[in-house]
């Protein structure tokens, strides 16, 4: 009697404890259970040198809109033919580039006209691509997949693709709650999974963990009759300042005007994105237009190849115009030996992060 009564009890209790469980698990069908569950915030794993990072509120990290993210990224349903993929060109083995090419073919087999750019810290810049049309990484996902160059997706025909999928409507509720799919939804999940990619070296703020050679190497880096490259590839977290500017590849901006395309501000012909300097040892050919093949080729072209010419390219930078000799119309040569030379391409080439290149969080 006893007995029963207590157990009845304890009964009782476990019903009334474990009603809501219960009934999520009897009465409420699966759909229903990802209608009502929110999506849980992602916890972004920054190094601790690193500020954090700005995530629109609109958009904030949750693991379901991370792992809808990265399924997108590499389902070439984004494209009209169905065959490529934002990892297409992007490809993590290299750092998310299109692997040693200087251009890369759209699903039309033409061929673009920039070199393709790696996809790690793109959570901290302040504008996309190599000329910084995009305002914001959520904006960015819209070119490559509507460019004729690129994907050249029909959106319309994209979102009745991702809606025939069973697949995809549970990810999207999943992430995003109940209701359509959406293009704006899609370009955020994206976003979200490129903003959980992160390269991280400790090596330009710890001089210790630098080898003799990477240490004389970073010397000639800030040192400014020599490489005098910090100014722009700022040494810390990112190796970048994050600016646009004009390091006088062209004597003439006009068949790539960079920025200025995008501001119409003379200023900005011919100022590019200021690449940062991580994992660049997997990314070459270099540059907007990938014209050099080698760190070397660089090297030299900041030595003794970069244009200045009072009209056409009046806006060279100032930290590279002070290189220049206007009485020879040259790059004035550097004091650098040849051993600096070897020593900063060295030092660049040892700045690097495999983790970008192997972590199986970001991998297809
Ligand atoms: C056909 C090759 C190709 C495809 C496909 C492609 N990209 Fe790109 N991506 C590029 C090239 C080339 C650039 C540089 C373009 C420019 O600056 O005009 C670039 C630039 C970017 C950048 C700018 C990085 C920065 O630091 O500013 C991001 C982010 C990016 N792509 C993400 C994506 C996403 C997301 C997709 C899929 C929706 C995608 N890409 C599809 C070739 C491609
Ligand atoms: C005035 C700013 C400035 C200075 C100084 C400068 N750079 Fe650059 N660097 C840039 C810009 C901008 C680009 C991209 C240009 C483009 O592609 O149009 C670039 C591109 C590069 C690239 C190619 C990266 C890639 O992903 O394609 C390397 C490598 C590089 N710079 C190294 C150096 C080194 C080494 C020095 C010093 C000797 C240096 N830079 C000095 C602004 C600068």
């Amino acid at each position: 009697m006893n007995r029963l009564k207590v157990s009845g009890f304890i009964y009782g209790l476990l019903l009334v404890g474990f009603l809501p469980g219960c009934k999520k698990d009897f009465f409420v069908n699966e759909n229903t259970i990802a209608i009502t569950s929110k999506p849980t915030a992602y916890k972004l794993n920054l190094p601790k040198s690193f500020p954090p990072m700005k995530i629109p509120a609109s958009n904030p990290l949750t693991n379901e809109g991370v792992a809808l993210g990265k399924k997108l990224f590499y389902d070439p349903l984004l494209s009209s033919n169905n065959k490529q993929a934002c990892g297409s060109c992007h490809q993590q083995n290299v750092s998310f580039v299109d692997s040693a090419v200087k251009f890369s073919k759209g699903v039309t087999g033409v061929l673009g006209g920039r070199n393709s750019m790696p996809i790690y810290n793109v959570g901290y810049a302040k504008a996309w691509f190599w000329d910084g049309r995009a305002k914001t990484l959520e904006e960015q996902v819209f070119h490559p997949i509507t460019s004729q160059n690129e994907m050249n997706q029909d959106l319309e025909v994209l979102i009745d693709e991702l809606n025939n999928s069973d697949e995809y409507k549970k990810m999207y509720t999943a992430a995003f709650g109940q209701g359509e799919i959406t293009f704006d939804k899609t370009t955020k999940a994206i976003a979200q999974f490129m903003r959980t990619i992160i390269a991280y070296t400790p090596k330009p703020l710890d001089t210790s963990k630098l080898n003799a050679s990477e240490k004389r190497g970073l010397l000639v880096f800030i040192d400014e009759k020599k490489g005098d490259c910090f100014h722009c590839h700022e040494l810390g977290n990112f190796m970048t300042n994050y600016k646009f500017s004009n390091n006088g590849l062209n004597l003439n901006s006009i068949n790539d005007p960079g920025l200025y395309a995008v501001t119409r501000n003379p200023e900005d012909l011919g100022k590019f994105k200021v690449p940062a300097l991580i994992n660049i040892k997997y990314t070459a050919p270099y540059m907007h237009d990938g014209r050099f093949k080698t760190l070397r080729e660089v090297i030299d072209f900041y030595d003794t190849g970069f244009h200045f010419h009072p009209q056409t390219n009046y806006y060279l930078d100032p930290n590279l115009k002070k290189h220049f000799d206007n009485s020879t119309n040259k790059p004035t040569p550097r004091t650098w030996t040849e051993q600096d030379k070897q020593d900063i391409i060295n030092f660049i080439n040892g700045l690097v992060d495999e983790s970008v290149n192997t972590n199986q969080i970001y991998s297809k």
